[in-house]
């Protein structure tokens, strides 16, 4: 850090941080970084807002109401606020986030209460903002694109995340979905230098860590800057991850299916530590309406890069997003993404119901999905979802799964962690065994975890089987049995 940081400004007085986080895993990175750039003035997070010397709302916008959600929130910690303000002191609250870049201005002439909006490019200059606020009493807008990378202006100093830690790696998007705001918010494509993420990787390694997820809205678009002077692909960066000494687990997300190259594919047969789980969101199996959504790729394509990457790694499970009722969805278009979801068998996803975001071509567009089919084809998605996730559960009962302990389990002598498919499995173990990688022999599927038994004599071994989609009777047989 040089001498002109911001950050540097340094505060002898503890001060309480509540950050509050909605959306997507790059936003509960964001609100590390945010809690670790305000650690140097004294702010030291804590769990409740009431209290809080400083109260950060980390907003997402890509679906739903996301506004009128920040506005409400904003309503109930501007009591907070105002309780603080009798007791004579100063809660400064800002917005950060999503919201903030798309919202603005519009935030301070609804929520004149409000310290500081930010938006998710500038939070690097939180202590300058912090100190203006204090000084100058008004309020302080920073959504601009700054000329400098935030990441450079980031303290090397940071919290430990703990046994998994994200990793941003990449930021923005140049895809332009029809329906997506990210372009719009979070700004053009941007790839980290590899020597940063590598310093990064160690550090959180160095600090406990054992499984590291790279983060980026495009993140198998990323191409950094490598130290061998030339530019490095995805696969390649983790390759030089794998050979960090106790970083037992990697994993990625999330992935455009355009941007999934043949040095990537091959990463999953390479390295033991890539963990046979992949994020690959479609959207939709309608090449209609894929189209429509401009994802520059048909079903067949999808399907053709599902069959390379079970070749690469044939316990590879799957989990994608979908959107239903896309402007334009007809009956005939939804039933090609249910056969899509039949062919590839997911171990789990997400969808959506279509939500118009203001500024977006899809929210202009004609022949908009009425809400009530909207509706059903979400519940008929859902239910062909969940059998399928159930289906690939109940597969794992059985099996011997290497588990990576993170914390304590729900109740009392139980301590948990993520299977290599990134499944919830709770032990009766012994808490000192949290950090560690121990092989578990599945005893019970529950509908989003499993439930077993650790086997230390097996740990050295690790053994992953074969995903196991396919084994039970698929929805179709249940439906016609
Ligand atoms: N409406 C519904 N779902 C959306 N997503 C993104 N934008 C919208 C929208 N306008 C979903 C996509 C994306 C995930 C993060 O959120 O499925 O992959
Ligand atoms: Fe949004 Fe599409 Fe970019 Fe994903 S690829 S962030 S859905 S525009």
């Amino acid at each position: 850090m040089s001498a002109t940081q911001p950050n540097e400004i340094v505060a002898t007085d503890r001060k309480r941080l509540h950050v509050i986080t909605w959306g997507c895993q790059m936003n509960v990175y964001d609100s590390g970084r945010m809690a670790d750039v305000l650690a140097p003035l004294g702010y030291t997070p804590v769990s409740e807002p009431d209290g809080a010397d400083m109260v950060i709302l980390n907003t997402c916008h890509i679906r739903d109401k996301a506004a009128e959600k920040v506005f409400s929130e904003l309503g109930r910690l501007r009591r907070l606020k105002d309780a603080r303000a009798a007791e004579g002191h100063r809660m400064v609250l800002a917005v950060a986030g999503c919201v903030a870049q798309a919202e603005g201005a519009e935030i301070l002439a609804r929520a004149p209460y409000v310290d500081i909006v930010l938006g998710p490019q500038t939070y690097h200059r939180l202590p300058e903002m912090v100190a203006r606020a204090a000084r100058a009493g008004g309020a302080i807008i920073e959504t601009d694109f700054p000329p400098e990378d935030k990441f450079d202006h980031l303290p090397d100093q940071a919290a430990p995340q703990g046994v998994t830690a994200f990793l941003t790696i990449q930021e923005g998007c140049d895809k332009f979905c029809s329906f997506c705001v990210v372009p719009y918010t979070r700004g053009a494509e941007q790839s980290r230098p590899a020597t940063a993420i590598l310093a990064e990787a160690r550090r959180l390694v160095a600090q406990g860590t054992r499984e590291i997820t790279l983060l980026g809205q495009n993140v198998n678009a990323w191409h950094g800057d490598a130290p061998d002077g030339k530019t490095w692909g995805l696969g390649r960066l983790l390759r030089e991850l794998a050979d960090l000494p106790d970083l037992l687990r990697l994993r990625y997300a999330t992935s455009h299916p355009r941007d999934m190259d043949a040095d990537l594919i091959e990463a999953h047969r390479d390295v033991p530590t890539l963990m046979p789980f992949l994020h690959l969101p479609i959207q939709s199996g309608s090449d209609r309406i894929l189209a429509a959504m401009n994802r520059k790729h048909t079903a067949a394509d999808y399907l053709s890069l599902v069959d390379r990457l079970r070749a690469a790694r044939p316990d590879l499970a799957l989990s994608s997003d979908f959107i239903v009722g896309h402007p334009g969805e007809t009956e005939a278009d939804f039933e090609a993404t249910m056969a899509l979801v039949r062919t590839v068998g997911f171990a789990q996803a997400y969808s959506f119901k279509y939500s118009p975001r203001p500024g977006t071509p899809a929210a202009g567009a004609p022949s908009q999905v009425p809400e009530a089919d909207k509706d059903r084809r979400l519940q008929a998605l859902q239910a062909l979802l969940r059998d399928q996730q159930a289906r690939f559960n109940a597969g794992c009962v059985g099996r011997a799964l290497p588990v990576l302990f993170t914390g304590p389990g729900r109740h009392p002598g139980q301590i948990a962690g993520r299977s290599p498919f990134l499944q919830p499995v709770h032990v009766t173990a012994d808490s000192a065994l949290i950090g560690q990688e121990h092989v578990v022999t599945i005893a019970a599927a529950l509908p989003n975890s499993l439930a077993g038994v650790i086997d230390l004599a097996l740990t050295q071994q690790a053994p992953i089987q074969p995903a196991p989609i396919q084994q039970a009777p698929t929805y179709q047989e249940r439906l016609s049995a």
